[in-house]
């Protein structure tokens, strides 16, 4: 199901329905109190401990299961469906009528915009006389390449773009958006001038953006590139790959460049199964988007400092995705572009048969800097690759060792003497735990917002219900700990205090908890603190979800998915209204 109820009308059906009467259909309920009080129906207990509240219109498993949610999560839950399947099921029931939310993927608009643009360029480029025209002939690029890459030619000017989209009385927010236009004050200007334009298109045949190479070496940037945005990033593309994925399937092989000259270019000498990685590093999903069409990559980078350090990079994102990896720089010229000029391209097809397989590449890139025929180069070496040899499997290793031993004049029994001691002492290091990313140990002590959270609950205690929804925003263990036992005293007695909650830690523990919750001051309304708290972690987490979605989203269009790309368009549309309902962005 791709549709979806809007926040406002789920409120109005939660308003209009008693959670006390739908759970009481199927579960039995006894007043207590304020509140009701049953069997819970998640998990097999013999005395009640499930809690429904008429007042907060929520239930609540006290009896260890953890089962708390509205009236929508008890029908999704009891009843197994998801979301809008409860919702609708609810609604039918009670014979309400919700409206249903209209879908609309609005990013068709940015893509065809893009499309304009791309238009507009190589109309420029093929039509006018021009500079950039001029430049990619110096280059030898020929008419039909310009054509099947839809090169264009941004005029040297500061409102040509501008102008055209004007007269189609197209959204400025948009073209500023999609790094075309810039804006200054009320002030808009062409982003692209005077350069040759490379649009990026996606294998769903889509122009997500360009880049923009200067007609000279001076100016900078040298190449412009569009920024990051809703329908373009960068590390999840390869440039070319939609004009040569069939090229690629065909020769059961990849080469990947690093630039956009590198792979029009060798398109052009008939080496077309190529993408550009577009900088240098090879992403995580450039190497998933490739290994859909082939496992066997060449990496064929410049030979400057920068590529080697690319290619081992690349090696390793490609071999999570069970890739074969060869790599191969360029000997004359700085790259693939200015060798295939140079050389042809059947010495560029012989590069490619002599391409080094990856462990060769690692073993000779390991060589760097040492003189391995001195001793002292001979043991640098052996420290540098034995992490490499002993996660070979036990054939390849034993190939490998016969080459080094061959190569660097290391007997092989010495050198599996050295990998052996490496497996040692891998399996001692890995006894310790990795350092949190920014080199802090916080990752081990209770956030910040976790203390606030379980001060507030110390304070006041009834906040457990309405937490209980919220209980993913405490992650560090400890806090976690002191939580489930607070929890527990809860539902037996409906309160507890910090006495109660130490008693039930190591010494240790109750130090850092107390340690942790000192530091928070709360000077009457806790709720409020409370409230806020579990905004911002929502917020937080609603954040990161976000960028995730865009991320899929990205992915998703490669792949031309349109259930996916609808389904994940909804759930970005909710998560970005959600995120107002906590005060985030509008
Ligand atoms: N790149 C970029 N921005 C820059 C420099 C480089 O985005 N300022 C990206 C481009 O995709 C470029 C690739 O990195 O194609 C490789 O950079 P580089 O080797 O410097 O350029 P070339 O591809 O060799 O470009 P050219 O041949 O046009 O000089
Ligand atoms: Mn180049």
């Amino acid at each position: 199901m791709s549709f979806s109820f809007s926040k406002e009308a789920v409120e109005e059906l939660k308003n209009r329905i008693d959670i006390v009467d739908v759970i009481g259909r199927t579960v039995q309920l006894k007043r207590a109190g304020a509140n009701y009080k049953g069997l819970c129906p998640f998990h097999n207990e013999k005395t009640p401990s499930f809690i429904v509240s008429p007042q907060k219109q929520i239930f609540t498993c006290f009896g260890g299961c953890g089962a708390s949610g509205d009236v929508v999560s008890f029908v999704e839950k009891y009843y197994n469906l998801d979301f809008n399947e409860a919702v609708q099921k609810l609604a039918d029931e009670y014979g309400i009528e919700i409206k249903k939310k209209e879908y609309k993927d609005d990013r068709e608009k940015y893509y065809e915009i893009n499309r304009e643009a791309a238009r507009f360029f190589y109309r420029n480029m093929t039509e006018t006389v021009n500079p950039g025209y001029t430049y990619m002939k110096n280059r030898g690029i020929e008419d039909r390449t310009i054509k099947k890459f839809g090169l264009g030619y941004a005029p040297d000017s500061w409102d040509a773009l501008y102008n055209y989209f004007k007269e189609k009385k197209t959204d400025e927010k948009i073209l500023v958006e999609l790094g075309l236009l810039s804006q200054k004050g009320d002030r808009y200007y062409d982003k692209f001038r005077n350069r040759v334009i490379f649009p990026i298109i996606n294998t769903a045949g889509k122009v997500i953006g360009f880049g923009g190479r200067a007609l000279d070496n001076q100016s900078m940037p040298k190449y412009l590139n569009s920024p990051e945005n809703r329908i373009f990033q960068k590390k999840n593309n390869l440039y070319g790959l939609n004009s040569t994925r069939q090229d690629i399937g065909k020769e059961g092989m990849a080469i990947i460049v690093e630039g956009y000259m590198d792979a029009i270019s060798l398109y052009q000498s008939d080496v077309r199964n190529v993408a550009a990685s577009l900088g240098t590093a090879l992403t995580e999903n450039q190497a998933k988007l490739i290994s859909r069409y082939t496992k066997n990559v060449v990496l064929s980078y410049d030979s400057d400092e920068a590529g080697r350090k690319a290619a081992l990079r690349g090696i390793e994102v490609l071999k999570e995705e069970n890739c074969k990896v060869k790599v191969l720089h360029v000997t004359d010229g700085k790259d693939p572009d200015e060798y295939v000029r140079n050389n042809g391209r059947a010495a560029f097809l012989q590069l490619i048969d002599k391409a080094m397989p990856y462990t060769d590449y690692k073993l000779e890139a390991a060589k760097r800097g040492l003189d391995v025929n001195s001793e002292e180069g001979k043991l640098d070496y052996m420290k540098r690759i034995s992490p490499l040899l002993s996660q070979l499997s036990p054939v390849e290793a034993d190939i490998y060792i016969r080459k080094i031993s061959r190569d660097v004049g290391i007997s092989e029994g010495a050198i599996k003497m050295e990998i052996s001691g490496n497996n040692i002492s891998a399996g001692e290091s890995r006894r310790y735990r990795p350092q949190h990313e920014n080199g802090s140990d916080d990752s081990e002590s209770i956030s910040p917002l976790e203390a606030a959270i379980i001060k507030c609950l110390l304070t006041d205690p009834a906040l457990s219900e309405e937490f209980l929804e919220y209980t993913g925003a405490v992650e560090n263990p400890l806090a976690v700990k002191v939580i489930d036992i607070a929890f527990e005293f809860y539902g037996m007695t409906g309160d507890f205090n910090l006495a109660d909650i130490c008693d039930r830690l190591e010494p240790s523990e109750s130090e850092a908890l107390e340690q942790a919750i000192d530091k928070v001051i709360i000077t009457g309304n806790e709720e409020g603190v409370f409230r806020q708290c579990i905004h911002r972690w929502k917020l937080n987490s609603l954040e990161k979800q976000e960028k995730e979605i865009i991320d899929r989203l990205s992915l998703a269009d490669e792949e031309n998915n349109r259930e996916t790309v609808k389904e994940l368009t909804i759930k970005l549309m909710e998560i970005q209204e959600e995120m107002k309902m906590h005060g985030g962005k509008m």
